[in-house]
């Protein structure tokens, strides 16, 4: 009996050794300790032996029996082990690869400019007054002397909403009304940058939607020489110090007197060429003294108070600057645009 138990024992270990797998561990475990295993079948003999060989024989069977249950365990924590290790292996990342670098973001180039435009401004003393984009008729036609029938309104066609009165705004001098309203009776100078909406023909200069950048002064003595002066700056300092200015009269309903201000053309120094069409100029802004009436919309008496405006695309100022001879770019996302602005 105990030479079996001692034969079973050695069997059973070097059994083990060879086992890899979950599987085998199972098959081995049934194989002892089942039912009908091995060692379960002598543990029965014991019973069956003389009384005086039962207690030494029950005491080796106890020992072989943990010694084999203890052996079990470390093998199948090793097979654990092991086949971690494998799928740790086969999972693994290979570092030697070259990683794929982040491309960096960067700002639209509307943004850019904008924020160039907001700079020089800011030096002049302007701050940035936000308004709204859906506006309403009243503001962005009638309180700016664009009464229903004018027919400076074919220039400012827009997209209109489902309410009566409710529209995309097509410029951004509505905004001046509610600068006006929000600082009377106070001084202020203010730029009002934000996107602008038009029913129009999309071409090369023209787009549906697009920026501008509208600027109010509002004080008393305020002339057209600090109109000119402050736009002169400005474009000295977005273009270059030896640029000038003329201004040419011109129409619009909420300014009077008004103009268009162009600047020496930046290729050609004022010779002509193609881009100022043998011109010499660049048109870059329309500007004037704010009408009266827009005064009084705006809560301030025109006995009193005077104030210059203007509006620009900064868009336009952008392709003037870059070279860009398409507006279409600007919101087609095509990356090989963009990206050449970084
Ligand atoms: N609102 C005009 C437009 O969209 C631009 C403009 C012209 C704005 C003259 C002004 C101004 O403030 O004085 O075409």
């Amino acid at each position: 009996m105990l030479e079996e138990l001692y034969q079973l024992e050695a069997k059973a270990k070097n059994e083990l050794e060879a086992i890899t797998d979950v599987e085998g561990l199972e098959a081995w475990r049934l194989a002892y300790f089942g039912k009908k295993g091995a060692l379960t079948m002598l543990l029965r003999g014991i019973g069956k032996l003389p009384a005086e060989e039962r207690p030494q024989a029950g005491n080796i069977a106890n020992q072989v029996k943990s010694a084999l249950e203890a052996a079990f365990e470390q093998r199948q924590e090793a097979v654990r082990r092991a086949a971690l290790a494998e799928e740790l292996a086969q999972g693994a990342m290979d570092v030697r690869l070259p990683g794929r670098p982040p491309s960096l973001g960067y700002l639209h180039i509307s943004t850019q400019t904008l924020r160039e435009i907001y700079d020089i401004f800011a030096r002049l003393g302007f701050h940035v007054f936000r308004s709204r984009e859906v506006e309403d008729d009243v503001t962005n036609f009638q309180m700016l002397n664009l009464p229903p029938d004018h027919p400076a309104r074919d220039m400012w066609s827009t997209f209109y909403t489902t309410e009566p009165g409710v529209l995309l705004r097509t410029h951004t001098s509505p905004g001046q009304i509610h600068a006006m309203r929000k600082y009377h009776p106070e001084p202020f100078r203010v730029i009002l940058p934000g996107k602008c909406y038009r029913y129009e023909q999309v071409s090369t200069r023209h787009e549906h939607m697009f920026f501008q950048v509208e600027g109010l002064a509002i004080g008393k003595h305020i002339t057209m020489a600090d109109l000119k002066g402050v736009l002169e700056s400005f474009a000295r300092q977005m273009f270059g110090a030896n640029r000038r200015l003329r201004f040419r009269p011109s129409y619009f309903p909420f300014t009077e007197p008004s103009a268009e201000a162009d600047m020496d053309c930046i290729l050609c120094g004022g010779e002509g060429c193609q881009i100022c069409k043998q011109t010499g100029w660049l048109e870059i802004l329309g500007c004037g003294m704010v009408h009266p009436q827009v005064l009084r919309n705006g809560g301030y008496d025109p006995d009193e108070y005077s104030g210059f405006a203007f509006g620009m695309g900064p868009e336009r100022i952008a392709m003037l600057k870059h070279g860009i001879t398409d507006i279409r770019y600007f919101f087609a996302n095509d990356l090989r645009f963009l990206q050449q602005f970084p």
